[in-house]
């Protein structure tokens, strides 16, 4: 079909690039780019961010992961937070918050990068065995547990050359054009993300059941640590300020052994253990044996 054009001979803009140019406005119009920052989310805490704010980072000098690790963060990758100031949400409706993230990020790299990631609970994606994005997502709360604010923040491994993850590391992480050879396009992946996100923030605003439920079908349908042997690495189970991880590798014995057998309604892993009792994990980390 010709492209449209208007009674002067310019092209007219159709309805849906019109749309898509509203949308980039929507997106870019609450949009930070920093060349260097310790952490976005930590940014997305100071002063600077008094209403909603998609902060991005080239570098991060400080990244930090979840259960106070660092997260490496050399230029390549895709440091983002996003930070939101709800109107009516309480810490406990954030129950789902997690693992529609890792949904939302999994959808976001299929439809822009064209891979198909697992995620490994609570909210890990996996791509070719290799850990290729982790979120941290940190309320703060008022002293009634009013969310005053919400942080959500995706360190997605993009373009980081292979030897980025040295040591280590490189057993666990690498990066999406280093295990495929192609580029992400982090312009795409920026708009695809931030829209997707923003579907996610809304339901949970709205505790829009039809929706959470759908993205729980589609996180069961990726996750790889149902029907494993797994640890339970319970924080309470270790000394104040010590890595469970770091401990389970030392005295793998101290901590639960169990099955994961499903995903609830609200992203928790339910478990069996041995005694035939089950229980449902809504936070934490586990470890597959
Ligand atoms: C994890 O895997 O433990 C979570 C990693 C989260 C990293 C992201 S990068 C952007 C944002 N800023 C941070 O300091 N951390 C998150």
């Amino acid at each position: 079909m010709k492209n449209p054009t208007n009674g002067d001979g310019t092209k007219a803009i159709s309805n849906m690039n019109r749309e898509k140019i509203l949308i980039h406005r929507f997106i870019y119009s609450k949009y930070i780019l920093l060349p260097e920052i310790n952490s976005t989310n930590e940014y997305c805490k100071s002063k600077y961010v008094v209403s909603d704010r998609i902060v991005r980072a080239l570098k991060q000098t400080s990244g930090r992961g979840r259960m106070g690790r660092s997260f490496l963060s050399e230029e390549g990758g895709f440091y983002i937070s996003y930070c939101y100031f709800p109107e009516n949400l309480m810490v406990q409706d954030l129950l789902p918050i997690t693992g529609l993230c890792a949904v939302a990020v999994s959808k976001a790299l299929e439809r822009v990068a064209g891979i198909k990631a697992e995620i490994k609970w609570t909210n890990d994606l996996i791509f070719m065995g290799k850990k290729i994005c982790g979120i941290l997502t940190e309320p703060v709360l008022d002293h009634n547990g009013r969310v005053e604010r919400l942080i959500i923040g995706f360190g997605i491994n993009t373009n980081q050359p292979k030897n980025c993850f040295d040591g280590e590391l490189a057993n666990i992480a690498s990066s999406i054009f280093a295990l495929t050879g192609t580029r992400v396009d982090e312009d795409d992946l920026l708009i695809c993300l931030s829209l997707l996100l923003q579907g996610i923030y809304d339901a949970v605003c709205t505790k829009n059941r039809i929706v959470i439920n759908d993205h729980v079908k589609y996180y069961r349908s990726r996750c790889i640590t149902i029907g494993k042997e797994i640890s339970i690495l319970r924080p309470s189970l270790v000394e104040n300020g010590r890595d469970p991880k770091e401990v389970y590798n030392e005295t793998p014995d101290i901590f639960p052994k169990a099955t994961a057998i499903g995903i609830d309604e609200n992203f928790g892993l339910i478990v069996r253990h041995g005694d035939g009792s089950e229980e449902i994990l809504t936070f934490g980390e586990v470890s597959v044996r």
